[in-house]
């Protein structure tokens, strides 16, 4: 692609995402990748062709060469490619079939099993047993995870991620044996798109990039203006739970996002992860 080509493919996507026009410099080095990156959208879809084992291994190394708090490398990758446990975390989400349908499936996790066995390992006391370990982890596993969607985005492949194997954690880590103190934080679907997709237009950035402070602003009214562009260019083809609810006149992110959090959503996460050996206070 060409720098102009380039940068005009971004200048469309990010004008569909935001609704902001931008300016590029058309001699900057990378914008090939950027228009990549800003023409995002998860894939749900894939072609019938495998990924390539060496390819995977690639992309793995790739991602766990993210930056990591400290140097600890409080993440894995568990690449699930036995049918049946793939069949068995499926089996506890049933409304997402798609995850069978993915040539790879990932869960990515955190890893706080290393960090106190080689501080025993090395005589050494343990005295930083609170949240930061669980949250340092959770982190470290989200980079490695971003880091293998942009590797992924950057050979074609297309992903979906997956936080619904949270909901039934203990199923999940069962399934996959994973040892005290390493928690799931997302499955990916990986594959070859079978279709192009469509952008998901972003809350504008004016209400989510902030200049050293957070002042007085119309929240309520940047909302409501990212609901209405939204809906204009990617209405909700259903709304949620309108059995509870009823159907609304206007059907905006906002108005989904109230009904999806209306129902409560593993409530027994933080549970799971002190049964997982994490001190959370
Ligand atoms: C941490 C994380 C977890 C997600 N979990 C799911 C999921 O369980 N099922 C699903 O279909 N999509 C899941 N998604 C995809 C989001 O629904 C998607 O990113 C969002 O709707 C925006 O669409 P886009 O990625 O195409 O821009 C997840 C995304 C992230 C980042």
């Amino acid at each position: 692609m060409s720098n102009n080509t380039a940068a005009g493919a971004i200048k469309t996507a990010l004008a569909e995402r935001f609704g902001e026009a931008f300016t590029i410099e058309p001699a900057l080095t990378g914008l090939d990748e950027l228009a990549k990156i800003a023409g995002h959208r998860s894939h749900r879809r894939y072609a019938a062709r495998p990924i390539d084992a060496d390819l995977l291994r690639l992309l793995c190394a790739c991602a766990l060469s993210a930056p990591s708090k400290s140097d600890l490398q409080q993440a894995d990758i568990v690449v699930v490619n036995d049918a049946a446990i793939r069949k068995g975390i499926v089996a506890t989400i049933p409304d997402m079939p798609w995850i069978l349908d993915a040539p790879v499936f990932l869960v990515f996790v955190g890893n706080g099993e290393r960090l106190p066995m080689l501080t025993q390992q090395h005589g050494k006391p343990f005295p930083n047993d609170h949240l930061d370990q669980f949250f340092n982890a959770a982190v470290d596993g989200a980079i490695v995870m971003s880091a293998f969607m942009n590797a992924a985005t950057a050979v074609g492949l297309g992903f979906c991620p997956i936080s619904a194997i949270r909901d039934h954690p203990q199923a999940v880590s069962d399934l996959l044996h994973l040892p005290d103190r390493v928690f799931p934080i997302a499955g990916l679907c990986v594959g070859w798109p079978a279709q192009a997709g469509e952008i998901t237009p972003r809350l504008s950035l004016q209400t989510t990039v902030i200049e050293n402070t957070y002042g007085q602003r119309d929240l309520a009214g940047e909302i409501d203006a990212y609901d209405r562009r939204r809906a204009a260019l990617r209405p909700y083809r259903r709304q949620r739970n309108v059995e509870r609810w009823g159907t609304a006149q206007f059907y905006g992110w906002s108005q989904d996002k109230a009904r999806q959090y209306a129902e409560p959503t593993r409530t027994d996460f933080g549970r799971f992860i002190r049964g997982k050996g994490f001190c959370l206070d």
